[in-house]
């Protein structure tokens, strides 16, 4: 199993759509003559890619039922050995006319506030790291996190899921507000590495969302961004995602109708060469290695 962080503490980047995208992808593949197991794990409160994959009743039933990842951490920290399945929801197929969904389970995200700051469980930065992914490594072959913006050291919940990340990759708009966001983003990163201890989560790349070369934001930030960033060391995805209008709508609509494949077909040929060096970079990670963004 690979878990993949989806993270920038700058909001409206990117980080669900992706999500979505590199899972619906994802769970299309068949590797070893089945179909590729993909979790999305939702970290963000407002839950957009976990509703876009299940749709706003099963998610509002399920937080009502307390099937969510604070609940699970709540039950791990307390020592309990709970059963994963009600808490990995599969997203539903349509109903009637189209071709299977490729599959994908989802844990639903929870509010940082239903822990007790007193007696934080999550204290042990290290729990999900220890008891939630060796359970998950059993039934899944990629694990992907959708982070919220705006983390800091009190989210104990996100960062517990961060350091549990085999790697971390960090959508990014080319702009100047995103740009100089950045050093925080990958001040969190070093944070986490340094809880986990021995190099992970690796650090994968920038990955430049709603981008067009042609426009005189790129001309203006994306070269400069991309040199300042390799001479520290700071790799970025060769491939980029281009600026579609009509996907201001795919972290909005339930995709429990239609496969992101059909609805977005014309974007997907970026999707697919951005998830290509995705898997080449997470194949290419030296084992037990330190890296620094
Ligand atoms: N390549 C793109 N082209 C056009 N619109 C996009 C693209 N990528 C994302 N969007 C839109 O930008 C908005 C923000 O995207 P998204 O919700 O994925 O960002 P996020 O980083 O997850 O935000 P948050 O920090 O709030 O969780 C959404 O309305 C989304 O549909
Ligand atoms: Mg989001």
């Amino acid at each position: 199993m690979h878990a993949i962080a989806l993270y920038n503490s700058k909001g409206g980047v990117g980080k669900s759509t992706l999500t979505l995208f590199f899972a619906d992808f994802l769970a299309s593949l068949q590797v070893a003559g089945r179909p590729l197991r993909v979790l999305v794990i939702d970290l963000d409160a407002q839950g957009s890619s976990s509703t876009a994959l299940l749709g706003a009743v099963v998610t509002q039933q399920a937080r009502q039922a307390s099937h969510t990842i604070g609940h699970l951490a709540l039950q791990l920290a307390e020592g309990q050995q709970p059963t994963l399945e009600p808490f990995l929801l599969l997203r539903p197929q349509s109903p009637g006319g189209h071709p299977p969904l490729p599959t994908v389970a989802v844990l639903l995200p929870e509010r940082e506030s239903i822990f007790n700051f007193d007696a934080n469980p999550l204290q042990s930065l290290t729990l999900l790291l220890r008891t939630l992914k060796p359970a998950l490594a059993r039934r899944f072959d990629v694990v992907l996190l959708d982070l919220p913006g705006g983390l800091d050291e009190r989210h104990l919940l996100a960062i517990n899921a961060l350091v549990m990340s085999d790697s971390v990759v960090v959508p990014i708009e080319p702009t100047r507000l995103a740009i100089h966001a950045l050093p925080e983003t990958v001040r969190m990163i070093q944070y986490v590495q340094g809880i986990h201890g021995q190099g992970a989560p690796h650090f994968l790349g920038l990955i430049l969302n709603r981008t067009d070369r042609r426009s005189r934001q790129f001309r203006l930030h994306v070269s400069g961004m991309v040199q300042h960033f390799q001479k520290s060391g700071t790799p970025c995805f060769d491939n980029f995602l281009p600026n579609a209008p009509e996907l201001a709508n795919a972290t909005d609509d339930t995709l429990a109708v239609q496969s992101l494949r059909e609805r977005y077909g014309g974007y997907y040929p970026h999707v697919k060469r951005v998830v290509k060096e995705l898997f080449d970079r997470w194949q290419a990670i030296p084992t037990g290695q330190p890296t620094n963004p």
